[in-house]
């Protein structure tokens, strides 16, 4: 049986908060989030949430800082209020990439963050590909991560280029390049990558075949590009064909990350909506993981299990790219 719930968003990502709720049935709670003067945040729950299972929308993307706080005072806002459970639905989770430290007298902001997330009362993450599954050890509280594998895997099916080998940018996206490969066909192959500076990467091996092949680059995140245009040009350099589609969770994409991505070898590259779009460009291909999480939280009200969610994803689920 389902329990009494309401579904609360913060103010990054809107539009998925809306289908989520229309995925559940509901319409969104009615909060307000404002800005004092001097950039301070004011949020209040303009709906009781006493007793009831409070779902919380929030991706912590840029403004990273902002968003984070807004999901912050909103749990505050409702633990204070006697919300029966909080669980922070989470679709891009920032910081994850500060998961551990790189030299002395650094910190671990990952582990911070799930810090802050349970101090504010927080009983429950809902997440989508965690940047790495250890992060899930920094919290005390169950944290569940969706992958987008499937919904972007069907959305790609039928604009692959036959032969399309698939690729992982780096060694932390092997398990995430074998899921599209077992899912699409196809061989893997592996970019060694190093990092030259704190911002600048290089590829120094291709380990797989990829000559007179085209490739589907596959990641949790795009940032700057910068990782996907190195690799696009190791793949070109081995031999690859210049027909690469690139497929990755998260689409952030600052700085300047079309001008990175500009090479014509990229044709289309798929990203889900668990970040907005800062800009539409004609090569993007958005599809949606509303569904996905609208399923999971279902399941989670309904006590059910969330494996059951990736048996098959039909069309109609997967939502098509725009
Ligand atoms: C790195 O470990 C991540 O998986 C991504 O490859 C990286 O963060 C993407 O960032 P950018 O687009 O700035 O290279």
């Amino acid at each position: 049986m389902t329990r009494d719930f309401v579904v609360f968003s913060g103010t990054s990502n809107p539009a998925l908060a809306a289908g989520v709720a229309e995925g559940l049935g509901v319409r969104p709670g009615s909060r307000t989030v404002t800005r004092f003067p001097d950039g301070e945040i004011e949020v209040r729950l303009d709906e009781p949430v006493r007793g009831r299972e409070v779902l919380l929308i929030q991706a912590t993307s840029p403004p990273v800082n902002d968003n984070l706080l807004e999901l912050l005072t909103l749990a505050d806002a409702c633990r204070r209020s006697a919300a029966a459970r909080i669980t922070a639905v989470v679709p891009y989770f920032g910081y994850a990439r500060a998961d551990k430290r790189r030299g002395r007298r650094e910190p671990i902001t990952a582990s911070l963050v799930a810090q802050l997330i349970q101090a504010a009362g927080i009983d429950h993450l809902l997440t989508v590909d965690l940047h790495a599954a250890q992060i899930e050890g920094f919290f005390q509280i169950p944290v569940d991560s969706l992958t987008a594998v499937p919904t972007l895997a069907h959305a790609l099916r039928g604009r692959m280029p036959q032969r399309a080998v698939i690729v992982s940018p780096d060694t932390g996206r092997v398990a995430m390049a074998a899921d599209y490969a077992h899912r699409l066909g196809g061989p893997v192959a592996i970019l060694h990558k190093r990092r030259t500076s704190g911002i600048e990467t290089a590829v120094t091996h291709v380990v797989g075949d990829v000559r007179d092949r085209p490739c589907l680059i596959i990641d949790d995140m795009i940032s700057t590009g910068g990782t996907i245009a190195r690799a696009v040009e190791a793949l070109l350099q081995a031999g690859a064909r210049p027909e690469i589609v690139v497929a990755a969770t998260h689409g952030l994409f600052v700085d300047d990350a079309w001008g990175t991505l500009g090479h014509p070898a990229i044709r289309e590259v798929f990203v889900t909506d668990s970040v907005v779009p800062v800009e539409s460009e004609r090569r993007l291909r958005i599809v949606s993981v509303a569904p996905l999480i609208a399923a999971a939280i279902r399941q989670l009200l309904a006590g059910g299990s969330l494996s059951e969610l990736y048996r098959d994803v039909p069309r109609s689920q997967a939502g098509d790219p725009s």
